[in-house]
C-alpha cells in the first residue's frame, strides 16, 4: 500500500488564484492596464487638456486597475480561508484545462480569440473616448455651467473652428506636465465647486503666444492698413447714428526684406518691448523698455508713477506678445453699447422706437447687476422694457425689440458665473478700456525726454466721420476727431468716460 505523505501534496495543490473572483480581477486589471498605457501614451504624445480625459486616465481607469488587483487578492485570501476550514465548502474551482483534449483546445482558442478582440476593442475604445473628451463640444458642454461664458463667446468668434487646446495648451511635452497639474486642480475645483466666479483670466498659465498663435499667424506678415467702420447710436430720442471710418496702420513686415512699421512693429523679431505691470490684470503699466535691433535700450516711465529701483530689480519684465493687445481673440464679450449698436445697425431692432438705444442699454446693465440667474435676467429685461414702453402703440415692434435684447443678454451676460464685459478688459483699442494707452498715454517718458506717442495719427487716420452725407466722402489725408458727444479735452482718455454702457 503506497504511502501518501501529505507533505508532498502541496506541489499539486491548485494555486490560490484558481477561483472565479481572482480570475475576474486579473481580466479587469489587464484591461485597465492596457487602457491606462494607451491613454498615457496618447497624452504624452498629443497632450490633452480636458479635465474629463484626465479624470478617466488618471482616476477612473487606475481605479479599475486597483479594483482588479484587490479582487485578485481578496479572491486568493477567500480561497485560502475556505480551504483551511474543512466545514465550509469552497465554490467550484476554475475548470481544469488539458490541451490534449480537443474540446478543451477549441475552447481555449475561442477564449483567446475573444479576449484578443476584447483587448483590441478596449484599445480602440479608449482612443475614441480620448477624441471625444478632447472635442470642443465636450469641453464646452460638459462643464456646461462653468465654461458656458467662454464657450458661448467662442462659438461666434473668428476662432470658432480652432480647438480650445490649440491656444490653451499647444504642442510639445513641456506644457504637458503644467497642464496636467492645472487639470488635476480643475477636477478638484469642479467637483468641490471651489472654482471662482467668473473663471479668472489665465494670464500666468497661458502659454506664450509665440508657441500658440504663431502656429497659424506669423508676425512678419505685412497687413498694411486695415479699414474699420463703426456706427454708433446716440442716447437720444431718435437714436441718432454716427459713423466713423478709420484706417488702422496694422503694418508688420519682415526686417530682412522691408522695414518694419505700424502697429505690428511691437512684434518685429529684431525689437523687444518689455514692460512691468503693477497688477496681474496688466491694466497699469508704469515701466516700458524697448531693446532696439542694435542692442541699445530705451526705458520709458510713467510720469509721477515711477517705480523704485528695487521694485524694478525684483520684477521680471514681461516680453510683449500678441496677447498683450489681442487678449480677447475668441472670448469676446460685447458691451451693451456695442451690442445695441450692432442690433440697430443691422435692423434687428427698429431704429424708429424712441430712446430704444438708451433704454436697451439700461435694461441690460440693470438686469446684469441685479439678476442671479439667466432666466431671472431675461425676465428683468422684459419687465423693464414693458414698463418703459407701456403707452407705446406698436406692441409688435416693442416685443420683437425685447426678444432681441434678451438674446443680447443671453449671449453676453452670465449671471451664474458673474461674467460680463465688465470683468474682462479688452486691450485692442482705447475707447472702453485703456488698452493701447496703457503705454501710449503721452505720459510715458524716457530719461532723454522722448515720449511713447499719443498722437492721434500714430495708429490710425480717420478718413470719414459724422452722420448722413458726411459719411459719403472720404479724406485720404485724415481728419481730426470730431467728438459726437460735444468737444472734449484730449487730456481725458476715452475710457475715463466711456465704459461700454451709459456714459458715466
Ligand atoms: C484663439 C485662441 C483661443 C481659443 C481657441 C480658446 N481660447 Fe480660451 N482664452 C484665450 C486667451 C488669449 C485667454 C486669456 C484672455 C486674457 O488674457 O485676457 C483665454 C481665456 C480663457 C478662460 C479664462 C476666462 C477669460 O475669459 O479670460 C477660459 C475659462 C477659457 N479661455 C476657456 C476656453 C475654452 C473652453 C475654449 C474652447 C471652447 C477656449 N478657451 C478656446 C484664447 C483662446
Ligand atoms: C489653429 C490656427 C489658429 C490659431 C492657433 C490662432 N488663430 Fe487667429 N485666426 C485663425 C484663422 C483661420 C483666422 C481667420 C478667421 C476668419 O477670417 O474667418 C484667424 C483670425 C485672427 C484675427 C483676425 C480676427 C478678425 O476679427 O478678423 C486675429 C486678430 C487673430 N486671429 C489673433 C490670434 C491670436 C492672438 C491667437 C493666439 C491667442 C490666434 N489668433 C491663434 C487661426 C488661428
Ligand atoms: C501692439 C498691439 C498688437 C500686437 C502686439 C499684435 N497685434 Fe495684431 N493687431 C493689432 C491691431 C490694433 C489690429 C487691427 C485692429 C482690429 O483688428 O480691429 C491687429 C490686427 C491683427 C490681425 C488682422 C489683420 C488683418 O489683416 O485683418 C491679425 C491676424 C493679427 N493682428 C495677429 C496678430 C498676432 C498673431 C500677433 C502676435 C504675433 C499680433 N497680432 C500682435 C494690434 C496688435
Ligand atoms: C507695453 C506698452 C505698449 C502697449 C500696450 C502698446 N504699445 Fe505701441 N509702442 C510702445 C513703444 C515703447 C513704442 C515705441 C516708441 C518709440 O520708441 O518711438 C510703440 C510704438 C508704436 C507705434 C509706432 C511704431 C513705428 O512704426 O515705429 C505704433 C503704431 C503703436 N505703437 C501702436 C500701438 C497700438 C495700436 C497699441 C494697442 C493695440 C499699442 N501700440 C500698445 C509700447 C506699447
Ligand atoms: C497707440 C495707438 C493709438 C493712438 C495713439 C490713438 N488711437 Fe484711436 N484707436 C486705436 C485703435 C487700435 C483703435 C481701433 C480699435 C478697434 O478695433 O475697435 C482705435 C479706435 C479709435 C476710434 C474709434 C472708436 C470706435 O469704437 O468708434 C476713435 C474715434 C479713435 N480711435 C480716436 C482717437 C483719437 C482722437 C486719438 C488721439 C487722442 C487716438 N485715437 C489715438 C489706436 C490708437
Ligand atoms: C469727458 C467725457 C468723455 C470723453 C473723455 C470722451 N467722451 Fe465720447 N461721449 C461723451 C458723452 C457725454 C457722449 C454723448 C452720449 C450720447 O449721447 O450718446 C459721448 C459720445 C460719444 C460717441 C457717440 C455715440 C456713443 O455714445 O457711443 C462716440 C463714438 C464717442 N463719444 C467716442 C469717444 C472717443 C473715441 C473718445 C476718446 C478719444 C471719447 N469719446 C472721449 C463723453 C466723453
Amino acid at each position: 500500500m503506497p504511502d501518501s505523505p501529505p507533505s508532498i501534496v502541496p506541489s499539486k495543490e491548485p494555486s490560490l488564484l484558481n477561483n472565479w473572483m481572482s480570475f475576474l480581477g486579473i481580466i479587469l486589471a489587464i484591461c485597465s492596464f492596457i487602457a491606462v498605457l494607451a491613454l498615457f501614451g496618447i497624452d504624452f504624445i498629443r497632450g490633452f487638456t480636458s479635465p474629463y480625459t484626465a479624470v478617466i486616465t488618471y482616476v477612473l481607469i487606475p481605479g479599475g486597475l486597483i479594483t482588479g488587483l484587490l479582487l485578485v487578492v481578496v479572491g486568493a485570501w477567500n480561497e485560502r480561508r475556505c480551504r483551511h476550514i474543512a466545514a465550509k465548502r469552497c465554490p467550484p474551482p476554475l475548470p481544469h484545462i488539458d490541451l490534449s483534449i480537443s474540446s478543451h483546445r477549441n475552447t481555449l482558442i475561442a477564449v483567446l480569440v475573444i479576449s484578443f478582440s476584447f483587448l483590441l476593442f478596449s484599445f480602440l475604445g479608449t482612443y475614441r473616448l480620448y477624441h471625444f473628451t478632447e472635442s470642443v463640444h465636450f469641453c464646452g458642454l460638459l462643464c456646461h455651467s462653468v465654461m458656458k461664458p467662454e464657450y458661448t463667446l467662442y462659438k461666434r468668434s473668428p476662432h470658432a473652428r480652432v480647438p480650445c487646446t490649440e491656444c490653451h495648451v499647444g504642442p510639445g511635452a513641456s506644457f504637458f506636465v503644467k497642464s496636467k497639474i492645472s487639470g488635476a486642480y480643475q477636477i478638484y475645483a469642479t467637483i468641490a465647486e471651489k472654482y471662482p466666479h467668473p473663471i479668472p483670466t489665465p494670464v500666468k498659465n497661458l502659454r506664450p503666444a509665440r508657441e500658440t498663435c504663431e502656429q497659424c499667424h506669423w508676425p512678419q506678415k505685412f497687413s498694411g492698413s486695415v479699414e474699420r467702420i463703426r456706427t454708433h447710436f446716440g442716447m437720444t430720442e431718435n437714436n441718432d447714428p454716427w459713423t466713423i471710418r478709420l484706417l488702422l496702420k496694422v503694418g508688420g513686415g519682415d526686417p530682412s526684406r522691408v522695414p518694419v512699421g505700424g502697429i505690428h512693429w511691437h512684434m518685429s523679431p529684431e525689437t523687444r518691448v518689455e514692460y512691468i505691470a503693477t497688477k496681474d490684470d496688466r491694466q497699469e503699466i508704469p515701466w516700458v523698455k524697448v531693446i532696439h535691433p542694435d542692442g541699445s535700450a530705451t526705458i520709458y516711465q510713467s510720469r509721477g508713477k515711477e517705480l523704485k529701483a528695487d521694485t524694478i530689480s525684483k520684477a521680471s519684465p514681461r516680453l510683449m506678445d500678441c496677447i498683450d493687445c489681442h487678449n480677447r481673440p475668441t472670448h469676446i464679450y460685447s458691451t451693451p453699447d456695442k451690442a445695441m449698436d450692432d442690433a440697430l445697425l443691422f435692423g434687428r431692432i427698429d431704429q424708429s422706437i424712441p430712446f430704444i438705444k438708451k433704454n436697451g442699454v439700461q435694461a441690460l446693465v440693470e438686469s446684469g447687476e441685479t439678476s442671479k440667474t439667466e432666466s431671472e435676467g431675461l425676465e428683468n429685461v422684459k419687465k423693464k422694457l414693458m414698463a418703459d414702453y407701456a403707452g407705446y402703440r406698436d406692441k409688435n415692434k416693442i416685443l420683437s425689440a425685447i426678444s432681441e435684447i434678451q438674446r443680447i443678454f443671453r449671449e453676453n451676460f452670465f449671471p451664474e458665473m458673474k461674467a460680463s464685459w465688465k470683468k474682462f478688459p479688452d486691450n485692442i483699442g482705447h475707447s472702453i478700456w485703456p488698452g493701447c494707452v496703457r503705454c501710449h498715454d503721452g505720459e510715458h517718458v524716457s530719461s532723454d525726454g522722448k515720449k511713447i506717442s499719443h498722437d492721434c495719427n500714430t495708429c490710425h487716420i480717420i478718413i470719414s466721420q459724422g452722420s448722413g452725407v458726411e459719411t459719403k466722402s472720404i479724406s485720404p489725408e485724415g481728419l481730426t476727431f470730431d467728438h459726437p458727444g460735444g468737444e472734449i479735452s484730449l487730456e481725458f482718455l476715452c475710457s475715463d468716460c466711456h465704459k461700454g454702457a451709459l456714459v458715466e
